[in-house]
């Protein structure tokens, strides 16, 4: 073949054998039409006080089909608490932080993983399944602290830092999970660092998680320079300002937020430890210092709390929506590719944290 007739030929790269495994079904219907209506009335029940009864017929058909095709591709769809509530509600087989997705990845008997989050997310149930399809509907959702930090960073800090061990953030590429001896969340960081027995210890690649950490502990932390790009940009005066407004308003923090902003919160954990403690102590009125659809997920569950939302976006977890899942089970795209080497290396990383009696 001459090399301007390879030129002209369909790019199929190697690393993708998922569209031969599992081939591209054709797109179903979109319309709105009594039959959607009477098949998501139940859903519509679930997000009815923070979607308006005008905008669902937009969202319906999209729910309709996705419950369909997760049949025909056996396939599972794992969102986390960031994602928007039609995607959180409706579509959705398991929902939480990042912790509770890594373990539900290990559980799944599908053939098919969905991950609604972000990259580092779905790389980790690739990590966690090497034999199974994970496709992420958009694979340009990143996320600023897993960029913040390479494999080859991590090697140079363990030559700075001799024999000290690596935890390093979930939010983080398979390389550079690679590196380090166990990952931990925000919803068990504090265990993680304590189980590994040390009088220091390297918490990578987020320093206000890091600082969290050292606030909760007597273990030393050695950290890194990585921010969430969401979390860092709350202000401790933001929330003096929603306690003047309102002496009885509880404040709740995720541990991706300076510690000047923590210090004013009345609670701080990971996104599943908020919403149990909305769900459970329900307060008469809370501030959600995390991303916004956090709080719109946790109403619908929480009809007697009144919330305040400062609403700071993911822009990446907001790459995922409806549509977007719908062309992923049509076309089994994106896939993600984790090299297998890597993922073995991996593996190890993540598994210690989920093996932990914590
Ligand atoms: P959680 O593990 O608390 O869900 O946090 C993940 C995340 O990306 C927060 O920004
Ligand atoms: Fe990453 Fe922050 Fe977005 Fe979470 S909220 S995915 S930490 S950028």
């Amino acid at each position: 073949m001459s090399p301007l007739a390879a030129l002209s030929q369909p790019f199929v790269p190697e690393a993708l054998p998922s569209p031969r495994r599992h081939p591209p079904v054709a797109m179903p219907s979109l319309e709105w039409t009594p039959e959607v209506q009477a098949a998501t009335a139940h859903l519509y029940d679930r997000v009815k006080t923070v979607i308006p009864p005008v905008e669902w017929p937009f969202f319906a058909p999209y729910v309709k089909a996705i419950n369909e095709l997760k049949r025909v591709r056996n396939a599972v769809i794992l969102a986390h608490n960031y994602q928007t509530p039609e995607i959180y509600n409706c579509v959705a087989d398991v929902v939480g932080d990042s912790f509770q997705l890594a373990r539900e990845a290990t559980k799944t008997d599908a053939d098919v993983i969905v991950q609604c989050g972000v990259h580092f997310m779905a790389e980790t149930s690739k990590i966690l399944n090497p034999d199974k399809t994970v496709l992420i509907p958009d694979s340009r959702a990143g996320c600023s602290l897993a960029t913040s930090i390479t494999a080859a960073d991590v090697r140079e800090l363990r030559r700075r830092h001799p024999g000290v061990p690596v935890a390093v953030y979930v939010n983080t590429t398979a390389e550079v999970k690679a590196e380090a001896d166990i990952c931990l969340t925000s919803g068990n960081a504090v265990q993680v660092v304590e189980s590994l027995e040390s009088p220091e210890v390297m918490v990578l690649p987020d320093q206000y998680l890091a600082m969290w950490i050292a606030s909760q502990t007597k273990v030393k932390i050695i950290s890194w320079h990585g921010a969430c790009e969401v979390h860092e940009r709350f202000t401790a005066g933001e929330l003096r300002a929603y306690r003047e407004a309102d002496p009885g308003i509880v404040i709740l923090a995720h541990p991706e937020c300076p510690p000047d902003v923590l210090a004013e919160a009345d609670f701080t954990g990971s996104t599943a430890k908020l919403a149990d403690y909305v769900k459970l102590r329900k307060p008469k009125k809370v501030v959600m210092v995390t991303e916004c659809s956090m709080a719109d997920n946790v109403m619908a569950e929480a009809p007697e709390t009144e919330f305040v939302k400062p609403c700071n976006l993911c822009p990446h977890m907001k790459r995922i929506t409806l549509p977007k899942i719908l062309e992923s089970l049509v076309h089994m795209r994106d896939e993600v590719i984790v090299d297998p080497a890597v993922a073995e290396r991996a593996r190890a990383s993540v598994e210690r944290m989920v093996n932990l009696k914590i």
